[in-house]
């Protein structure tokens, strides 16, 4: 149970949602790592791949990026269809028709650098002890707040922070 897999060095793996979330495609490598047939997962929210270890405050901040049409870019940990668990480096941005209608949003995956890991994870569990102190609806946003404050204290803000711990650099 929850023993950690590791993606290749180039593995992506790619997945779209309608603008609710709704998986409507995804890859060959997303359905070798999580386990799951395009069968199993289409037509199902993206959450089925929810990891408990995630703060719900790191997917407002996703859905506020996208909802404004801009990308998002992070570290998610997710699990398979056999409780295992796997980190990736996540961008998701809008997808629009031929007619510049926003028709849904995709992700593209691929393996996070294990120190990235390393620096994510207490933050992360500082987010969800935050969301455990407040009242659920209230969970996300104050968790949200709490990153927002932390990486302002040093300086930095969201997707700098991010984008630093990826590439290996340090503030
Ligand atoms: C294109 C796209 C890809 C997503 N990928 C993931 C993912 O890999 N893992 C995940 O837990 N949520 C992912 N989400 C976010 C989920 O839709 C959802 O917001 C999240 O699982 C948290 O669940 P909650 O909103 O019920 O708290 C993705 C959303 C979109 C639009």
């Amino acid at each position: 149970m929850d023993n950690e897999l590791q993606l290749a060095a180039d593995e992506l793996i790619v997945s779209k949602t309608d603008l609710q979330g709704t998986i409507t495609y995804c890859n060959r490598v997303f359905m070798r790592i999580t386990g799951y047939s395009a069968a199993d997962v289409l037509g199902r929210p993206h959450t089925v791949i929810r990891h408990p270890g995630m703060p719900r405050g790191v997917f407002r901040h996703m859905w506020e990026t996208i909802e404004q049409g801009n990308e998002y870019c992070g570290f998610v940990k997710n699990r398979t269809s056999g409780n295992d668990a796997y980190w990736c480096f996540s961008v998701v941005t809008p997808d629009y028709d031929s007619k510049g209608r926003r028709r849904g949003y995709f992700a593209v995956q691929r393996r996070a650098r294990r120190e990235a890991i390393a620096s994510i994870t207490p933050i992360y569990d500082q987010m969800l002890a935050v969301e455990r102190r407040c009242p659920k609806a209230e969970a996300p946003a104050a968790s949200l707040r709490w990153l927002r404050d932390h990486l302002a204290e040093q300086d930095t803000e969201y997707e700098p922070f991010i984008i630093m711990l990826q590439r290996g650099e340090t503030i």
